[in-house]
């Protein structure tokens, strides 16, 4: 009944015929495998039906009546995929889906045509080479931080839940290397003039969209979550707005060329590009890197330490390149090969952004295939809704052999099939992002690697579980904006 673009076909768990449920494009996956989910929520989707594995093509369509008569094409077929991310005229983003980032204004996400041209351009030069290296620097100063100042001589550290490292690592490396704002370990608290740190904010607004959405502000009023919230969207404006009024007034005696730089040069030379412009972006640019960043890194510290023989491969691998007590260099990262194998493994089968929407702008067909080799033309009438289906793809057994086995190495081997991949999406609205954030991991893994061993923490509890219940309990995940681990307990020892 509820097509799953509308915001409340979004919100509504899976109800037959009603609905499919919010986190149903992660559930299903390509096999209906549902193990490594908790056993509430799986008890809940075993009638589900509606896979590719069933309907025997690597495409399937839903039909629904509000909020009008619409058709969606969800595709996990790698070259109906790199078909559509190229052609952006034909297959364009529809933007209304969304109009729920632009609380803080228009920005380079939820836009198309000739504004997203203008955003896109204007944020370019802050993802290049030379801001790549600042990116390096400032990920590793942040983690000998850490290293140095926060887990000091400490043979062994405790994180009850690893998030708790990573949403703090993503969010202080994006506040250097994009808007000159060095937050360190030590200064986390809350600063004078606000109530609410800049990371509690930006991250109570990221959970808690959807809450913003639904509710009318004096709604918000009613109970102590949605104050909360209400009170994360006020203080997330004016961290922003502090930000931008902190480098207009330095900006006369430093020269700096990052994604602030970009924006506020932008804004000065531009009155078209107001200053809700300014804010829609930051956010923005704050939202995409900094929880599709953390969320990735603690995925990927979890299969490290529940597949030690996995972790010890990576280690080995990073001793033979960084002689002992070196730090790694920024020139030195193409060498990273197999931190970035576990990257993309882990990607692969926890790519954060779970469905890509598109739609046609015109009647057009495309062509869609299955394991059997059978290829099948389809009509796309004009507004046909799209979406690639990231999870479908990367589970497809089509392209990845064994796709429920974490193995890195795959993506070592030359012709691992790269049309197949596409966690930061492809063609011209592919993530601007991707290289920050793979200068961004691979420094970190490497650090973290070669000076600690990362393990699950014991807990009487759980003595009995087999490795299966392990694995099943430490990657269990909630839906928030991208798919969100809910508790993975690690203990980092020093080598
Ligand atoms: C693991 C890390 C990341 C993943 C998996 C990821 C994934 C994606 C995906 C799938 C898209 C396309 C979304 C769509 O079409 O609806 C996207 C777009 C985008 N990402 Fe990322 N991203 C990551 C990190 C980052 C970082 C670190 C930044 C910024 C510093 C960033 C900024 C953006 C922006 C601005 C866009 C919109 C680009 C456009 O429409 O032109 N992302 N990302």
């Amino acid at each position: 009944m509820f097509s799953q673009q509308s915001i409340i076909g979004n919100l509504l768990p899976r109800i037959p015929a009603v609905s499919r449920g919010r986190f149903a494009t992660w559930l299903e996956k390509h096999n209906r495998d549902l193990s490594i989910f908790q056993t509430s929520l799986r008890r809940k989707l075993t009638t589900f039906n509606v896979a590719y594995a069933k309907a025997g093509w690597d495409a399937t369509t839903n039909i629904s009546i509000y909020p009008s008569t619409s058709v969606a094409l969800s595709l996990v077929d790698a070259a109906a995929i790199k078909e559509v991310t190229a052609s952006r005229a034909r297959f364009p983003k529809p933007v209304e889906q969304y109009k729920l980032l632009s609380f803080f204004g228009d920005n380079i996400v939820a836009s198309e045509g000739d504004d997203w041209k203008r955003y896109r351009k204007i944020a370019a030069p802050a993802f290049s080479d030379r801001n790549n290296k600042l990116t390096w620097d400032e990920t590793v100063r942040i983690i000998l931080d850490l290293f140095d100042n926060v887990w000091g001589s400490q043979e062994s550290i405790i994180i009850d839940h690893a998030l708790d490292i990573t949403i703090p690592i993503a969010l202080f490396v994006l506040s250097a290397a994009d808007f000159g704002l060095r937050i360190s370990w030590k200064d986390e608290g809350i600063p004078p003039n606000h109530q609410m740190s800049f990371k509690d904010a930006l991250h109570e607004v990221s959970m808690n969209c959807f809450i913003k959405i639904l509710f009318p502000n004096w709604a918000m009023g009613l109970t102590e979550h949605t104050r909360r919230v209400r009170l994360a969207f006020e203080e997330l404006d004016s961290h922003m707005l502090e930000i931008i009024s902190k480098r207009r007034n330095a900006e006369k005696k430093e020269e700096r060329h990052d994604l602030l730089s970009s924006l506020l040069d932008a804004s000065a030379d531009d009155p078209s590009f107001t200053d809700r412009d300014l804010t829609g972006n930051i956010f923005m640019f704050l939202v995409a890197g900094h929880e599709t960043t953390a969320h990735t890194l603690c995925f990927t510290f979890a299969m490290l330490a529940l597949y030690p023989d996995q972790q010890e491969i990576l280690y080995q691998h990073i001793k033979s390149i960084l002689a002992d007590g070196k730090l790694p260099t920024y020139e030195e990262m193409p060498l990273f090969t197999h931190s970035m194998a576990v990257f993309n493994e882990t990607l692969r089968m926890f790519p954060p952004v779970n469905g890509i929407p598109k739609y046609s702008a015109e009647d057009t067909s495309m062509t869609v295939g299955n394991a059997a080799g059978d290829e099948l033309v389809l009509p796309v009438p004009r507004g046909t809704h799209i979406v690639i289906n990231t999870v479908g793809l990367h589970y497809n057994p089509r392209y990845w052999k064994d796709p429920e086995e974490f193995r890195p190495s795959r993506f070592l081997e030359p012709d691992w099939p790269r049309d197949a991949f596409v966690p930061f999406s492809a063609g011209p609205r592919a993530c601007i992002g991707r290289k920050f954030f793979e200068t961004e991991g691979i420094a970190v893994l490497t650090l973290m690697i070669s000076r600690y061993k990362i393990e699950i923490k014991e807990e009487p509890q759980f003595a009995s579980e087999t490795f299966e219940q392990r694995k099943t309990r430490v990657l269990a995940s909630k839906p928030g904006l991208t798919i969100t681990p809910i508790r993975v307990p690690l203990v980092f020892k020093r080598r």
